[in-house]
């Protein structure tokens, strides 16, 4: 089976270096990706080429203009918003590159925040011992008290790791999960993201500037131009 499918998918916007002329730009043109389960690879590409939008479709968050995607074998197409929302919030975690915890929430409290939203509503202590073995998993099983303001800038983004992983997703995706990271963090970060898809089995999709980041993860594409190219 596999975690993603897309399909000829385009996305236009518009063009705004046409002088106002109302015409719009292609950021994805006729893009192919196909992501086995248990998979990992890294998205690069220039600022501005369209790596967000791609990961955006592949989490649900945005739509294709044209094009296919498939999620897990099921056609996400023509899914009305409440299918999206629920393959959204149990098979895909996210990790942006600013972490967006709660400033007055605790560590362990951000962590179940995506909890919160499943239908039915899981057993709380069952959740809790599981968001304490993943803090202890990456090394915060001491921090879980502390507010987000408390944590070094890589600590805070291995909470958000734990919140994307905490609903047990298939798919995790990764926007420039290390852009605000100094070079040390951001190398212990991917790799945790590489040995957490080889402990768990969850397809990662990691989108990074780094190129020697992108050589950790492995398999990497680049977009250029609207295309998906093997880099
Ligand atoms: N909602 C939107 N409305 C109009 N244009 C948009 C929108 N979202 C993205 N764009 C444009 O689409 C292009 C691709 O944006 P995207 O954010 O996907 O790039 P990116 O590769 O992630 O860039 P970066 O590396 O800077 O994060 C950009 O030119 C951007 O201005
Ligand atoms: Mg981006």
């Amino acid at each position: 089976m596999n975690a993603v499918e897309i399909s000829g998918v385009t996305k236009a916007y518009p063009d705004v270096t046409d002088g106002g002329e109302g015409g719009m730009r292609n950021v994805l043109e006729a893009v192919d990706l196909t992501l086995g389960e248990g998979e990992r690879i890294a998205v690069v590409g220039p600022s501005g080429s369209g790596k967000s939008t791609l990961l955006n479709i592949m989490g649900t968050l945005d739509r294709p203009d044209a094009g296919s995607m498939k999620l897990f074998g099921e056609d996400y197409g023509g899914a009305d918003e409440r299918r999206l929302a629920r393959v959204r919030g149990q098979e895909i975690g996210f990790i942006f590159q600013l972490h967006h915890l709660l400033p007055q929430c605790s560590v362990l409290e951000n962590v179940l925040v995506p909890t919160l939203a499943l239908k039915p509503k899981p057993d709380p202590a069952g959740t809790r011992e599981r968001a304490l073995a993943l803090l202890e998993r990456v090394g915060l099983q001491d921090h879980a008290g502390k507010r987000p303001a408390q944590l070094s800038g890589g600590e805070r983004q291995r909470v958000a790791v734990v919140r994307a992983l905490i609903n047990e997703p298939r798919l995790l995706l990764a926007d420039e999960p290390t852009g605000a990271l100094d070079e040390e963090s951001a190398a212990k970060l991917t790799e945790l993201l590489v040995d957490l898809n080889e402990e768990r089995k969850v397809s990662v999709v990691m989108v990074t500037h780094d190129s020697r980041l992108a050589e950790k993860i492995g398999k990497t594409y680049r977009l250029r131009h609207g295309k998906l190219e093997v880099a």
